[in-house]
């Protein structure tokens, strides 16, 4: 049984970097026999989560069906922006909105658990957005998720992606394949389909 793997850029953005990057992901993840799924999370918008919204409505479908996506897949690469050294709201409100999910109407969710899940980020700055990772991290380790330590940031990332898509840096493009190898090795296959 393959891998299967959720990848996505926490950036709507036209032209993100961080989606670039997220695509690179995906060619490396793929050539190594994952199955990929892509999406963007413009595809399921959401509103900024109040708690009174939850308490009167529960969580809203979109985040249903991302808590689904995440189930069913034995990991996750996201590849995130770093606003004001920190997590960008677009992805923080996915993850609360996800963590509150419980169920689909037919069957318990329990997205979090059993994931594994790889980080990138993209940044025009020097630090290729590094620090905002660390945020990052922190919420998912509070939702349950197993984080790995490899990771990969694209410094300038203005100029930093080569025609066919790839880190054109050959220690960033080394440690997007190592972030995205170690990942595959340490999911577990097959947890979110039993
Ligand atoms: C509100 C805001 C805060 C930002 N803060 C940072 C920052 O702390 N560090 C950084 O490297 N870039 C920062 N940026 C610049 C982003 O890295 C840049 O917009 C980048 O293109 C975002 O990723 P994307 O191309 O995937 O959308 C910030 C951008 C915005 C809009």
């Amino acid at each position: 049984m393959n891998a299967k793997i959720l990848v996505f850029s926490g950036s709507l953005r036209t032209g993100s970097y961080n989606t670039q990057l997220a695509k690179a992901a995906i060619k490396i993840l793929s050539a190594e026999g994952a199955e990929v799924t892509e999406i963007t999370l413009a595809d399921y918008p959401l509103p900024i989560l109040d708690a009174d919204l939850l308490e009167n409505d529960g969580a809203p479908e979109n985040a249903v069906k991302l808590a689904q996506l995440f189930q069913v897949h034995d990991g996750l690469f996201i590849a995130c922006p770093e606003y004001n050294s920190s997590i960008p709201p677009l992805l923080k409100n996915v993850l609360d909105w996800v963590s509150v999910t419980k169920s689909d109407g037919t069957h318990d969710l329990k997205p979090y658990a059993g994931l594994t899940v790889a980080l990138g980020s993209a940044s025009p700055g020097a630090l290729g957005g590094i620090r905002g990772l660390y945020h990052v991290r922190s919420v998912l380790m509070n939702v349950g998720t197993q984080i790995i330590t490899e990771q990969c940031s694209v410094a300038n990332a203005g100029k930093s992606f080569a025609e066919d898509g790839m880190p054109s840096d050959e220690r960033t493009l080394s440690l997007l394949k190592k972030t995205c190898r170690s990942l595959l090795e340490r999911v577990t296959v097959g947890r979110g389909r039993v």
